[in-house]
């Protein structure tokens, strides 16, 4: 069998040099597929994915132990851009469009890596303006001034413009009104079947990402406390009740509860 293309293996990430924030973490990404990481608020989901992107340094945090490869090669220690060029590539966040430029012109930032020429970025760019209609309607407007549902498209499709393998969403339903975050998912997930692209897709929003994705880890402070197909933790109990709103009881702490260790033998 060949090996993931993305193996996170045991990674702590340290801030600042004292705070200790993923307590070994591990992931397996193969090629081509939608693989969600899941969890509330603080859990170390976008932790996770700086460490990935190589994105820590600039938030004073550090992977102090584990190792993480893409196809075998091992990328600690690289450059956000050194991960760039090797197709992957993450979209942050909160958006962050450029307010004051167009739609097209954020767009096009995204391309600043590419070496194949002015020829094959257009072509790009129609690709990208044909996953997401919208944007080229809107190509024109200043990114300021169109909606929340856009921005996050036009922050997508500015990565699909560096033609990535593999991208990296952050929270894409944040902020957005449920037909919206439908929209923007059914895109990923035509561009998985399409393009072959792969995702990881940090999801507070549990139900929606498990739609979409085929395999799911859940997190808690920092570690992995289960993972599964998407349509195994749909089903499970325990995730029902803590993130799907399913069952009543309040929401403690996953790890708590002792029925969850007595399944989790049954789904390793
Ligand atoms: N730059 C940082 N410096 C120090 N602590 C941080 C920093 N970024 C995140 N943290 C802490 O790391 C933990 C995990 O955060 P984060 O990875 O953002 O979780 P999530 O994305 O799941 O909400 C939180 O307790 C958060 O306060
Ligand atoms: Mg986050």
């Amino acid at each position: 069998m060949s090996p993931p293309l993305l193996n996170v293996n045991s990674i702590e990430v340290i801030y600042n040099h004292v705070i200790l924030v993923l307590k070994g973490v591990s992931l397996q990404i193969p090629e081509g597929r939608i693989v969600a990481l899941l969890g509330g608020n603080g859990a170390g989901k976008t932790t996770t994915l700086r460490a990935i992107s190589n994105l820590l340094e600039g938030e004073r945090g550090e992977v102090t132990k584990g190792t993480i490869e893409l196809r075998g090669e091992r990328i600690e220690k690289l450059t956000p851009a050194a991960m760039v060029e090797r197709g992957v590539i993450q979209v942050m966040e909160g958006r962050h469009c450029f307010a004051h430029l167009t739609i097209e012109e954020n767009l096009m930032t995204g391309a600043y890596t590419r070496r194949d020429g002015k020829a094959s970025v257009a072509q790009t760019l129609e690709k990208v303006y044909a996953y997401f209609p919208r944007l080229k309607t809107r190509r024109g407007s200043q990114a300021a001034y169109t909606s929340g549902g856009e921005q996050q498209m036009c922050a997508i499709g500015r990565a699909l413009m560096a033609n990535p393998k593999m991208v990296l969403l952050d929270e894409p339903s944040m902020g957005l009104a449920p037909q919206i975050v439908e929209e923007v998912f059914e895109i990923v997930k035509d561009l998985n079947a399409k393009e072959g692209t792969t995702f990881l897709l940090a999801e507070q929003n549990t139900n929606m990402a498990l739609r979409y994705a085929d395999y799911g880890y859940i997190m808690e402070s920092g570690r992995i406390v289960m993972d599964g197909e998407a349509k195994a933790l749909r089903e499970n109990e325990d995730v029902k009740e803590f993130y799907l709103g399913v069952g009543g009881g309040d929401r403690k702490s996953f790890k708590d509860v002792k029925s969850y260790k007595r399944r989790k033998r049954w789904l390793a």
